[in-house]
């Protein structure tokens, strides 16, 4: 997490092992959240709607992805990009997944997030499954 006195400005976050966090997120939450909030009428459009609808889709590892077994998330506020902290966050995720002695690690972007493939080229990601909306790059943390 990336904060000061005043504010959170960012995070990275992920877990190590994507098949496993699958079955975690069912059994431990998805599966109890649904009960507590429905599927939403088709025609409800407000932001609750749509992430009650998140919910009841769940979270599913992508076998393609396997070989890159663990996931990663990076955000960070307008005013602290382009500052060298995404890099830093990065780092400090990417060791201690070698820490954990973990093979690989994938993320998805998107074409139209220019900014963030640029960002990942340059901290040696390289894409590994595309679709028309979806990117997923991929980094091999040992052979
Ligand atoms: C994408 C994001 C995580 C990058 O973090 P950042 O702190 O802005 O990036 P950094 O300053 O650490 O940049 C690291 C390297 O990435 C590259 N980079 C970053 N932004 C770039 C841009 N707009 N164009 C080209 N290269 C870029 C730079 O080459 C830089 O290396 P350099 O200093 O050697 O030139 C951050 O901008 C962000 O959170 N953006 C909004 C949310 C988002 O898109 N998240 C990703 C969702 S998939």
């Amino acid at each position: 997490m990336l904060a000061d006195r005043d504010a959170v400005w960012g995070y990275v976050l992920g877990t190590r092992d994507s098949a496993r966090f699958e079955q975690l997120c069912e059994r431990e939450w998805f599966a109890q959240l649904r009960q507590r909030y429905p599927m939403p009428a088709a025609d409800d459009q407000s932001r609750d709607a749509r992430m009650q609808r998140l919910i009841h889709t769940g979270y599913r590892a992508d076998a393609d992805l396997a070989a890159w077994p663990a996931h990663l998330h990076i955000d960070l506020l307008p005013p602290v990009q382009g500052k060298g902290w995404g890099r830093h966050l990065l780092r400090i995720f990417l060791d201690r997944l070698l820490e954990l002695d973990v093979s690989g690690v994938h993320l998805l972007t998107g074409p139209s997030n220019p900014r963030a493939m640029a960002f990942y080229r340059r901290a040696g990601f390289v894409p590994v499954k595309s679709t028309a909306n979806v990117i997923a790059y991929g980094m091999r943390l040992r052979p």
